[in-house]
């Protein structure tokens, strides 16, 4: 099957989960396993398998940790994606027992066990600020936004880049999939980048441009980048429960969803769909802080604004994903389209950042300080 053949496949498979709920089985059987070039999620299936194959616990889960847990326990939660300590304690227990297909008591139970292994309870603020400290911050391109995040996007949190269409939300996720793989003391992270793409907008040409720019091997910028094309936000919410093992395995400290909440929003028309679009979108963006949190990544979202003709003065614009949204980022950053090709950057929400206004550029080396 050529990847066209595939891509239409997986796509109409896809479209079809959103009509028949029976499907979702199906497709995930179905989608772990294809060779689709776009997903990597047949990789992780794989390396699933082969920690299956090389009995159980080993490697990926230590010996140990889950005294008096059924072996058949452990095989699904590692086919689930479970392969660490960390990402089963990090999981609400329901959350396990529904992935995994376990009951409530044994979730429970697995849960307890591997929080013992890496919650110690409460802890000296003194220590926080220790984890803190291990904390990186990768810089964007433009030392006026780095400035305002407090030196670049921050691990361990959730930065989410709000703005109208064309105001760079895309070209600052270019732009940090190449900085972000520069070596720690040239302002990266060293890692690999991953990308969930649900509007079909990562263009490869365009982040070889950027990395050309910066004087880098557009080649191997792009070897250093997974990404995966979310079709619907039932597939999307498979990409991110699966980000855990992916990060850990593939050396990735950055991930993207460009955008968090297309899919949701053209999905889930209408007011009585509201509270299932916010319950479903809360859950992904809560799985999203655990993996930021467990594996000390960066997480980068896009959000779109909606208008609000009610209002008289001053901006109409205002982020979409309401209250859920908003609770759920670390930083959030709105975005205007200014002259030409500046653009302007504003910290609207951060529990660490003032709010503060700078002006950007969006050039062939993706985003960089204005001139002006
Ligand atoms: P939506 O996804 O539509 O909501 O918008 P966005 O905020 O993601 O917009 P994006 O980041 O894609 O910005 C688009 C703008 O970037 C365009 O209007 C161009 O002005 C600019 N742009 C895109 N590609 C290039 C390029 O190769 N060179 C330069 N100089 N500017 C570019
Ligand atoms: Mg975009």
């Amino acid at each position: 099957m050529s990847s066209a053949q595939i891509r239409f496949f997986t796509c109409f498979l896809a479209d079809w989960i959103q009509i028949c709920p029976i499907l979702d089985e199906v497709f995930r059987a179905t989608f772990t396993s294809l060779p689709c070039p776009e997903s990597y999620v047949s990789l992780i299936s794989r390396e699933s398998e082969s920690a299956l194959e090389g009995g159980v616990l080993a490697e990926v889960l230590e010996p140990g940790v889950f005294k008096g847990v059924a072996t058949t326990t452990i095989n699904k939660l590692i086919k689930a994606g479970f392969t660490t300590v960390e990402s089963i304690a990090v999981t609400p227990p329901r959350e396990l027992a529904d992935v995994a297909g376990m009951g409530a008591d044994t979730a429970l139970k697995v849960c307890r066990l591997a929080r013992l292994q890496v919650d110690p309870g409460f802890i000296p603020a003194l220590e926080v600020l220790e984890m803190r400290r291990s904390m990186i911050k990768c810089k964007t391109g433009s030392k006026e936004l780095d400035r305002i995040l407090g030196g670049g996007i921050e691990t361990g949190a959730i930065t989410e880049l709000i703005g109208e269409y064309g105001s760079g939300k895309t070209q600052i996720c270019f732009t940090l999939s190449v900085t972000a793989q520069l070596p720690v003391e040239e302002g990266g992270f060293g890692s690999n980048v991953c990308a969930i793409d649900t509007e079909g907008t990562f263009m490869p040409e365009r982040v070889m441009q950027i990395a050309e720019e910066r004087g880098l091997d557009p080649t191997k910028i792009l070897e250093g980048i997974l990404v995966a094309r979310a079709y619907n936000s039932e597939h999307q919410q498979i990409l991110i429960g699966s980000l855990a093992e992916l990060v850990e395995k593939s050396n990735v400290k950055l991930v993207i969803v460009d955008s968090m909440i297309g899919h949701f929003r053209g999905e889930y028309i209408g007011r009585g769909t509201l509270s299932e679009r916010q319950q479903k979108l809360g859950s992904c963006l809560s799985h999203l802080l655990r993996v930021a949190e467990a594996f000390n990544v960066a997480v980068v979202i896009t959000n779109q604004v909606m208008s609000t003709p009610d209002v008289v003065y001053g901006d109409p614009n205002k982020p979409t994903g309401g209250h859920v949204m908003a609770h759920a980022c670390t930083h959030r950053v709105y975005l205007r389209k200014g002259k030409q090709n500046t653009r302007l950057a504003r910290v609207i929400d951060s529990p660490s950042l003032p709010e503060e206004r700078i002006r950007f550029a969006i050039t062939a080396a993706g985003v960089e300080d204005s001139e002006e």
